[in-house]
C-alpha cells in the first residue's frame, strides 16, 4: 500500500455503470491514486486504451505504480485539469471514449498529507491547491484578504454554512491581530464564532467552512458543468459517463446537468412545430443517485456521502450541434 492507496468509493457500481468490455476506449478525469482507473484498465484488456487526467502530479506517481502491472503501453496519464478534456483527446489522438469517469474532490491522501491544508484534523498552512505548481491563489490568500463579505458568500454558497456571517466576521476581527495562517488557527476562529448550543450537529465545526474554501480555491464549481457536457460531447455513441460527488452542491450540478443534456425540444407548447431544434444527447442511467452500501460506510466512512449517476450517450451530435 503506497500512502495514495485508498478504497475507491462506489468501486463496483462504477464499473457496473460503465459497462466496460475489452478494445474499449476509457478515460479517468481525476485518475488520483488509480484505485478505479486499475480496474477499468484491467476490464478494457486486451486491447483498450486508458487515459488518466490529474491536476496533482503527485497523484499521477501513485496512479503509474497502481496501472503499470496492469498494462504497461495501454494507458497514459496526463497532468492537467478536466476541464482541458476535449483538448486532451485531441492531443492524444484518442478516439471518442466508450466511458468517461469523473470522481470529484479530493484524494484520501491529498487530506491527510500534512502541509496542504485540505483538512482541519491536520496542521498545516492554509494552501489547499490541488496545483500548486499551476495555481497562485492560496486558501490563505483569500482568508486574510477577501472582504468579510465576499468570505461570507463564499462559506454560504460552497459550504451551506448557516454562521457563515459570523464566521466572516470572527475571521475580519481575527485577522486585523495577525493574519490566519494555518489550518489550527482557522479551525480555532472558526470554533469561537458558531454559538456552542449551534455545534452538536455531529459534523466537525469547520467542515463545511474548509470544505467551501478548497471548491472556492480550486474552481471546483465553476468548472463543473461546463466538464460534464464537454464530457458527454466527447463521448462515443452508446458511451456512458460516471460521476461521483461528494457534497450536494456538485450532486445537484450534475443531476440538473445530467437532466438539460436528456432533454430534448424547449419550445413553448403553443407553438405548432419546434423552433429550439434541441435534441436530447442522451439518458439518464441513473433516476437516483447510487450511494454506498452499509458495508461500504463501514469499511470506508469517507464514502459516506458519495453519490453515483451515470449517463448513457445516444445522439451522435451535441446539443450545440457540435
Ligand atoms: C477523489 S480523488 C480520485 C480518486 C481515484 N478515483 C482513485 O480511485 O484513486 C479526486 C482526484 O481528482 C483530482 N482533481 C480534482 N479536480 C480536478 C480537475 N479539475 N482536474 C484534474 N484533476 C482533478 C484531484 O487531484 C484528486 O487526485
Ligand atoms: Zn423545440
Amino acid at each position: 500500500m503506497t500512502a495514495f492507496s485508498h478504497a475507491p468509493v462506489l468501486l463496483e457500481p462504477t464499473l457496473a455503470l460503465l459497462a466496460l468490455a475489452p478494445g474499449m476506449t476509457a478515460v479517468d478525469c481525476t485518475v488520483g491514486g488509480g484505485g478505479h482507473a486499475r480496474r477499468i484498465l484491467e476490464a478494457i484488456l486486451p486491447g483498450g486504451r486508458l487515459i488518466g487526467i490529474d491536476q496533482d502530479q503527485r497523484a499521477l506517481a501513485a496512479a503509474e505504480d497502481a496501472l503499470r502491472p496492469v498494462g504497461a503501453g495501454h494507458y497514459r496519464l496526463v497532468y492537467s485539469n478536466f476541464a482541458r478534456l476535449r483538448a486532451i483527446l485531441r492531443e492524444n489522438d484518442c478516439p471518442p471514449p466508450q466511458a468517461i469517469l469523473l470522481d470529484l474532490g479530493v484524494s484520501a491522501y491529498q487530506l491527510t498529507e500534512g502541509g496542504r491544508g485540505f483538512s482541519y484534523q491536520q496542521e498545516g498552512p492554509l494552501d489547499m491547491r490541488m496545483d500548486p505548481g499551476r495555481q497562485e491563489i492560496t486558501a490563505a490568500a483569500l482568508v486574510n484578504q477577501g472582504t468579510e463579505r465576499d468570505l461570507a458568500g463564499i462559506f454560504w454558497r460552497y459550504g451551506e454554512e448557516r454562521w457563515s456571517e459570523r464566521i466572516a466576521q470572527f475571521i475580519g476581527a481575527e485577522r486585523k491581530k495577525a493574519p490566519i495562517e494555518t489550518t489550527s488557527q482557522l479551525t480555532t476562529v472558526i470554533k469561537k464564532a458558531i454559538p456552542a448550543g449551534a455545534r452538536a450537529t455531529g459534523h466537525h465545526p469547520a467542515k463545511r467552512v474548509f470544505q467551501a474554501l478548497r471548491i472556492a480555491v480550486n474552481g471546483e464549481v465553476e468548472l463543473l458543468e461546463q466538464a460534464l457536457r464537454d464530457a458527454a460531447a466527447a463521448l462515443a455513441v452508446d458511451g456512458r459517463l460516471a460521476v461521483i460527488t461528494f457534497h450536494s452542491l456538485e450532486d445537484r450540478i450534475v443531476k440538473k446537468t445530467f437532466q438539460s443534456l436528456a432533454t430534448g425540444c424547449i419550445c413553448p407548447k403553443d407553438l405548432p412545430a419546434c423552433v429550439c431544434g434541441r435534441r436530447p444527447v442522451g439518458r439518464i442511467l441513473t433516476p437516483k443517485p447510487i450511494v454506498p452500501d452499509e458495508a461500504e460506510t463501514r469499511a470506508n466512512p469517507r464514502s459516506r456521502s458519495g453519490k453515483l449517476r451515470g449517463f448513457r450517450k445516444t445522439a451522435g451530435e451535441n446539443q450545440d450541434g457540435r
